[in-house]
């Protein structure tokens, strides 16, 4: 799958990324708003107390909207090494009430006891706003540090991805992760470019892209935007991540535990949506001759039908939110099964994110 470039300059990449391992960045500096909180805190009611699992915790908006009410736990997981900041501060605060695994979402079910019986699980996928705004993590069009993109766990680096996969690959990935039809055209101007010297740093990469282009200055948006998607997830392996950790959160709820995923782009919400729709009542009938009885392979009572989206105060503070999806299930009290109809649909994905397509 991967292919030796004429060069593999280690050199080059190992000094960036230890100028990267060795930078601190000022926290302090970013302002972050933590989307539709209200609408969680209205869905997942902390004021009956009970335990709550935050597996995307960042700077902690949820979990510490969450521990300000009373009889509440929560359980925090973050996958970047840089959240303890604010973890360790939570826990300074709430010491028998927190407490905060640097793991992946995937691994819930190794860091969490399975009889924990929490009231709701949450995610809030993608970046957090220290990531985007840290140029040091490469997740930007305008940084010059290190192209690395990793959330924290990772194997390989966009750095790697870039310079070393095998072109027909690279062109599937900017394809079908970042929904970008030019994802060949794109492929192949940097795979002209590495050729002659390896590509360091985003800022390169959203030049080179923008090269493959066609007038690219009618784009409203960056006309790098979705393969940086693309990289980005395919780096950190995120719709894989986001697959077990549904599947993993059902496991864990019972009967009324809530499930809460906040998305921000199609790919996620589509998986997000088919598999709320797959196990719970929405599933369509095989016959409408039949009637409509309870699924005994169903794992959710209660999903909304349209997601929800946050208000326009909000949209308008925080711009990032602007793309942001609700969705929320309630467990049923059927025993969990596992959901193969789901994993098979989405096969393709995990595929493609473990190098096999
Ligand atoms: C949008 S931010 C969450 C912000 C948080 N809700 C708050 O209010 O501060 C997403 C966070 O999820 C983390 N994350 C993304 N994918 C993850 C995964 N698979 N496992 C664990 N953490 C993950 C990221 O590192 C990031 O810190």
């Amino acid at each position: 799958m991967k292919y030796q470039l004429f060069y593999e300059d280690k050199k080059i990449k190992w000094e960036i990324k230890e100028k990267f391992m060795n930078a601190t960045m000022s926290l302090e500096k970013i302002k972050h708003y933590p989307v539709m909180l209200n609408q969680i805190l209205s869905i997942i009611s902390p004021q009956h107390g009970g335990t709550f699992i935050d597996c995307t915790f960042g700077g902690g908006g949820y979990s510490q909207a969450i521990l300000k009410f009373p009889n509440t736990n929560v359980v925090a997981l973050d996958r970047d090494k840089i959240t303890k900041k604010y973890a360790n501060e939570l826990k300074q605060k709430f010491s028998k009430r927190f407490s905060f695994f640097e793991e992946k979402f995937s691994n819930l079910d190794k860091v969490v006891n399975e009889r924990l019986n929490p009231r709701a699980v949450i995610f809030d996928l993608g970046l957090s706003s220290f990531q985007l705004s840290d140029k040091e993590r490469g997740f930007s069009f305008d940084s010059k540090n290190f192209l690395n993109m990793e959330m924290g766990i990772n194997e390989d680096s966009a750095y790697e991805v870039i310079n070393t996969l095998d072109k027909e690959h690279l062109a599937t990935i900017i394809k079908v992760l970042g929904e970008e039809k030019d994802g060949k055209i794109i492929a192949n101007k940097i795979d002209k470019y590495r050729r002659k010297k390896p590509i360091i740093n985003s800022h390169q990469l959203a030049f080179i892209i923008k090269g493959a282009k066609k007038n690219y200055n009618n784009y409203k948006r960056n006309p790098a935007t979705k393969t940086f998607q693309a990289i980005r997830i395919f780096v950190n392996k995120e719709l894989t991540e986001l697959i077990s950790g549904l599947i993993a959160a059902s496991k864990l709820l019972s009967d009324g535990g809530i499930l809460v995923v906040v998305s921000f782009h199609s790919l996620e919400d589509k998986i997000v949506k088919n598999f709320f729709k797959l196990y719970s009542i929405l599933k369509r009938n095989p016959s409408r001759y039949v009637p409509v009885t309870e699924n005994k392979s169903s794992l959710f009572k209660f999903v909304i039908k349209k997601p929800i989206k946050p208000d326009k105060g909000e949209t308008e503070e925080n711009i990032r939110s602007r793309s942001a999806k609700l969705r929320y299930a309630v467990r049923n009290n059927n025993s969990f099964i596992y959901p193969t109809e789901f994993t098979n649909k989405f096969l393709n994905y995990s595929q493609l994110e473990a190098g096999q397509i």
